[in-house]
């Protein structure tokens, strides 16, 4: 099982709860700041591509939530010519068959599941443009999305067919927390590339909200033990730049003037969305929580890394 550090556990989580991909950047700080009867396997004790194995875990563990972190996330590598509209592709068998998987083996009257998607679901661009609520349907067009975007969407699909009322979905983008040694995030990239004189041009055109992992968390806990469902977006309650949120950030955690060079998107529209980001005044409001503005964010982050 993945090893639960919960030192810095707020509060306790009734119910059984089966956690999916607890060992990656946003399950492992969920498992950090709430208890509870956990059970946490890693990919190797189960491969949610497994359908058998998914089934036998399940009818085992009778879990009474089962939250899915677990995911293909690469979304370059899911461009690649072996990923991209592939169905024997890692990212596809993860993020739908996973799903399918998961979905096929729980009843739904004993567990509750919850999905973790991202705002790739949209395509970003000037047709229908973002930020997007609740309740704005997925792209169904493949060619308008990344690989990575496009299986999510199917994962979604999916849930919502069937589960119908009962799905539950929670959306987050560019998700960044202070700490996390296996990969770096949307604000720790690019700080750890200007330390090294390196930080690629950030583009002035492009709009963007990131989540607070930390409030994604506090979100989730509040769907588990609200037992609501229906679809959920947890990010910052602005949008903003990547030239404007990145040089910011860099700003407050080195304590010196900050120069970086900037770009239109240009050529790349293709490639990125440019009008993405999440609203969440429909969250906030069944939930019950305020999310920060990306400069409560920043602050904060830069405040928990210089400690
Ligand atoms: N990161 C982002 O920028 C971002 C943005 C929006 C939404 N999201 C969504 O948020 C969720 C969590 O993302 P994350 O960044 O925390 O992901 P992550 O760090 O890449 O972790 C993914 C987790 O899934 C596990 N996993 C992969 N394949 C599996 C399989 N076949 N069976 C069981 N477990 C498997 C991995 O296990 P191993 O550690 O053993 O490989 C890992 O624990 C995902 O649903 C993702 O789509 C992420």
């Amino acid at each position: 099982m993945v090893k639960v550090d919960a030192r810095e556990a707020k509060e306790k989580l009734d119910g059984r709860i089966l956690v999916l991909g607890g060992g990656g950047l946003v399950g492992s700080r969920f498992l950090e700041l709430y208890g509870g009867d956990f059970v946490v396997p890693s990919k190797t004790e189960l491969d949610i591509t497994d359908p058998e194995e998914v089934r036998r875990f399940i009818e085992e563990q009778k879990p009474d939530f089962i939250i899915n972190f677990a995911a293909y996330t690469n979304v370059s590598g899911s461009e690649r010519p072996e990923e991209k509209g592939k169905k024997d592709g890692q990212c596809w068998r993860i993020n739908v068959e996973g799903v399918r998987n998961i979905l096929d083996a729980l009843d739904p009257k004993n567990t509750h599941f919850i999905q973790i998607s991202t705002d790739m679901v949209f395509s970003g661009k000037v047709d229908d443009p973002g930020p997007y609520s609740e309740d704005h349907p997925p792209e169904k067009d493949e060619t308008k999305l990344t690989w990575y975007g496009f299986t999510k969407a199917e994962a979604e699909r999916l849930v919502l067919n069937k589960l119908g009322d009962d799905a539950t979905i929670l959306r987050i983008n560019y998700p960044v927390r202070a700490k996390y040694n296996r990969k770096l995030d949307y604000l720790q990239a690019p700080l750890a590339k200007y330390r090294e004189g390196n930080l690629w041009p950030l583009f002035t055109d492009q709009q963007i909200s990131i989540t607070f992992i930390d409030e994604a968390c506090e979100a989730l806990a509040r769907v588990v033990k609200g037992k609501y469902r229906g679809i959920f977006h947890a990010a910052s309650s602005d949008i903003t730049t990547p030239y404007e949120i990145i040089p910011y950030f860099i700003r407050e955690v080195e304590g010196t003037e900050v120069k970086v060079q900037s770009r239109p998107l240009g050529d790349f529209e293709g490639r990125y969305a440019k009008y993405a980001g999440l609203r969440v005044e429909e969250t906030q409001r069944r939930l019950g929580i305020r999310f920060s503005t990306w400069k409560e964010i920043a602050d904060e982050l830069a405040k928990q890394s210089r400690t």
